[in-house]
Formats: C-alpha cells, sequence, structure tokens
C-alpha cells in the first residue's frame, strides 16, 4: 500500500499491563507504528479493561498507564499523525457501553470463547462479575464510537470485532429508521448514473434474495467508491443493502495482523505470565545476559553436537533480527555444528541491542518530563472526543434521546 489513504480510519486499543516487551512490540505495536502512516489511526490505553480482569489490586494501575504510553512513544508511535489517549478520559465510552448493553442478548455476551476461556486460566481470579461478561460489549462501544473501516488485532481479539459488528446491525435495525427514508434512498440510487444504480439494486436483490457476501462487498464498495455521495446518502445507501435503515453505527473489518512468533526466553511465547521476556527499554547489560544464556536446542549439549534451528527459539529471533546471510550463516553452521551457540547469538544480540537503546533513547525525554506525556494523552483525548461526541449524538438521536 502506498500514500494515505482517504476516509480510511483505524482504531485500536491495549490494556495496560506493565512494560512492554518485544513480544508485544513485533505482536502488534510494530504493526501500528506502520498503520499510523496510512490510515487516521486512533489507539488508546484500555484501563477500563484492565479492571475487568484486575479490579483487586488497582495500585499499580497509573504507573502501567504511563509507562505504556513512553513505551509507545519509544517504539515510534507519532502522536503528530496518531490520536493517543487514555480510555477512562473519554467517558463516552462508557455512555455508549451503557446504551448497547440495553439492546445486547445475554447469551451473545455469554457465548465469546474468551468469556469461558479467561475463567479457566485465570482461575485465581474471581470473574464471576457483571463488569467481566460486559467486557467484550465495551470493546464494542470502544470501536464503534469511532467508526473505524479496521480493528487491527491479533487472532485472541477476532471474535470481539464479530460481536461488535453484530451488535452495530442489531443497533441499526432496531433505531435506523428515519422519516422518508424510503423517498431519500431512491434519490441516492438515482444520483448513482444509471449504470451503477442498476449495479446497485442487482447485488442489493442478489445478496437480500441469496445471502451472497461478495453481492454485498461490490454494492458497498460501489457506494463507497463514489466520492460524491454526501455522507448521509452514502450511510442511508449502505444501510439500505442489507435492510431498510440507515447504518447509524457502521461494521467494522478486522484487520489481522500477520505476526512473527516472538520465542521466549525459555522457548515458550514470550509473555509476562511466563516470566520470559526482554523489555522494550531493558538495559543492555541485562539484555545481553537474558539473550546469552537464552535457551537453544537442547539436542545441543556439546559443542560438537549439530543443532537444529527449527527446534531453537534463537532461531525465531534471528527470523526477526537477521538478514538473510546472517541466517544462511546460522542454518549452515548450526546443522553442520560449525559455529558454536554463543557465537551464532552474537549478531543477534549486536541487532536486539540497537533497537532497544533506540527505544531507550527516544523514551528519555518523556521519562524526565512527565508533563510532556501528560500533554500528549491530553491532547489525543480532545481529539478522540470530538469524534466520540459526534458519534454519541447520532446514537442519542436515533434513540430519541436527544432532549435537554
Ligand atoms: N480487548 C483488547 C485486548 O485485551 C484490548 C482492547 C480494548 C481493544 N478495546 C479495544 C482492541 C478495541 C481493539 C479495539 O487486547
Ligand atoms: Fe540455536 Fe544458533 Fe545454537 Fe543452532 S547454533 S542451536 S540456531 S543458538
Amino acid at each position: 500500500m502506498s500514500g494515505p489513504i482517504q476516509n480510511r480510519r483505524v482504531l485500536s486499543g491495549m490494556r495496560p499491563t506493565g512494560q512492554l516487551h518485544l513480544g508485544n512490540y513485533h505482536g502488534a505495536l510494530k504493526n501500528w507504528i506502520e498503520l499510523q502512516y496510512q490510515y487516521e489511526c486512533y489507539f488508546f490505553v484500555a484501563d477500563w479493561h484492565a479492571l475487568t480482569t484486575g479490579y483487586e489490586d488497582t495500585a499499580k494501575l497509573e504507573s502501567y498507564v504511563w509507562s505504556m504510553v513512553i513505551d509507545w512513544l519509544a517504539a515510534g508511535l507519532n502522536p503528530g499523525v496518531a490520536t493517543l489517549f487514555v480510555q477512562s478520559k473519554v467517558p463516552e465510552h462508557a455512555e455508549l457501553h451503557l446504551l448497547l448493553s440495553m439492546i445486547t442478548p445475554l447469551g451473545w455476551l455469554e457465548r465469546v470463547p474468551s468469556y469461558k476461556d479467561q475463567q479457566v486460566q485465570l482461575a485465581d481470579h474471581d470473574l464471576s462479575t457483571y463488569g467481566f461478561l460486559g467486557y467484550p460489549l465495551l470493546q464494542s462501544a470502544d470501536i464503534l464510537l469511532y467508526r473505524p473501516q479496521y480493528v487491527p488485532v491479533g487472532e485472541d481479539q477476532v471474535a470481539h470485532v464479530e460481536i461488535t459488528r453484530e451488535v452495530a446491525r442489531r443497533f441499526n435495525h432496531i433505531y435506523g429508521r428515519e422519516a422518508g427514508f424510503e423517498q431519500k434512498v431512491e434519490k441516492a440510487i438515482k444520483s448513482l448514473g444509471s449504470k451503477n444504480s442498476a449495479l446497485y439494486r442487482a447485488m442489493r436483490k442478489e445478496f437480500q434474495e441469496q445471502g451472497d457476501a461478495g453481492a454485498l462487498a461490490k454494492a458497498r464498495s460501489l457506494v463507497e467508491a463514489n466520492a460524491r455521495l454526501t455522507v448521509a446518502d452514502r450511510d442511508r445507501l449502505l444501510g439500505f443493502i442489507e435492510g431498510a435503515g440507515i447504518s447509524i453505527l457502521t461494521e467494522p473489518e478486522v484487520l489481522l495482523t500477520a505476526t512473527p512468533k516472538v520465542s521466549g526466553l525459555d522457548g515458550r511465547k514470550m509473555s509476562k505470565s511466563y516470566g520470559n521476556t526482554i523489555g522494550l527499554r531493558e538495559d543492555t547489560d541485562s539484555v545481553v545476559k537474558k539473550l546469552k544464556t537464552m535457551q537453544t536446542d537442547p539436542a545441543r549439549a556439546r559443542r560438537t553436537d549439530p543443532g537444529d534451528p527449527e527446534k531453537c527459539p534463537v532461531w525465531d529471533l534471528h527470523k526477526i533480527y537477521s538478514n538473510s546471510a546472517t541466517q544462511t550463516w546460522v542454518q549452515q553452521g548450526c546443522r553442520s555444528a560449525g559455529i558454536g551457540c554463543l557465537e551464532c547469538k552474537a549478531p543477534l544480540i549486536e541487532k536486539v541491542v540497537e533497537e532497544i537503546s533506540l527505544f531507550r533513547k527516544r523514551a528519555q525525554e518523556f521519562e524526565e518530563n512527565p508533563e510532556l506525556v501528560r500533554g500528549i494523552i491530553a491532547e489525543g483525548g480532545e481529539r478522540a472526543r470530538d469524534v466520540a461526541r459526534d458519534t454519541l449524538d447520532l446514537v442519542r438521536q436515533s434513540m430519541g434521546m436527544n432532549y435537554r
């Protein structure tokens, strides 16, 4: 993809869980950093989400919030192009969550896979709370408030975007009525021009009668590609494809992040809960020490034993950090016992240290001036609220609740 894409909005959030590590960076953050130059991006600290599983001990919450924002900035998120904010400073998230809760069937939430999975995984927490059950709906509110086209997330969050789409559809179905809709939509169809309006009608018919997803996509892109439509007509035409309403809330799409496998020091996936991480801003000595003692192919007990990179977590990091010449050198040297593991790790250590040093350098300014970070978040919050308020106005209006 090249150049900025007009009118394409992206939104994503991250729970503040303490210092971010290389797994978080390569698994999500790096992708955000690329997206910020291609889309209008909104990224937020999901501090209310942190409460859904960690409501008892909130002593560290604030420090986690600020340190995560510094990690973001250190890694290269640019507040000049992306809007960075903290969820709880934009109370519109809570209002939309409440309104959506009125129309969301309990069964939808109970069936979200993470509901049962997390209760098993976090067995030491009491997760039989209202907030925990409702957390995917809070996420739906987070998303729908900004009407993004895309939500970049990992595999584990796809079901949450899916329920968001269902909630949007249900909302539009219930509240997406407008006086004189039929006439307005007719006029809007005609304004597409004779060829496109015939195409639009045919695709809509095909979707409505056969449920053909391809026809739905074609009809939508026909509308979306038309730059001359007013926003209201565009919404009418999009809504009309699926029913007779207007879409007040727009259905987002998942932008599945293709992520490399980031192995932790013990060979398991890098994760805070395994204690096998390398921090995004960890000091050089500690990074070097950790990598030097990182698990390798267990078959290489002695220097003279040949190894298999496929069985070595260090190789997973080489795939991320090393160029193809180095990778070939690793493959050959490992399989032939031509190089030792420490030798193999040396170029990797160099790259990781270089990257982390850059992050630390960028972070320094923010660590020394917490006011700078607060300013960025305050400004991001204002920008986010402008968008959020517009959506809520529309929502209240469509629900007959814009009285004062
Ligand atoms: N639930 C996400 C997670 O645990 C974080 C999140 C909250 C989020 N709201 C969001 C992600 C909205 C994308 C969009 O990782
Ligand atoms: Fe792993 Fe490299 Fe040792 Fe092979 S030589 S086992 S790839 S660290």
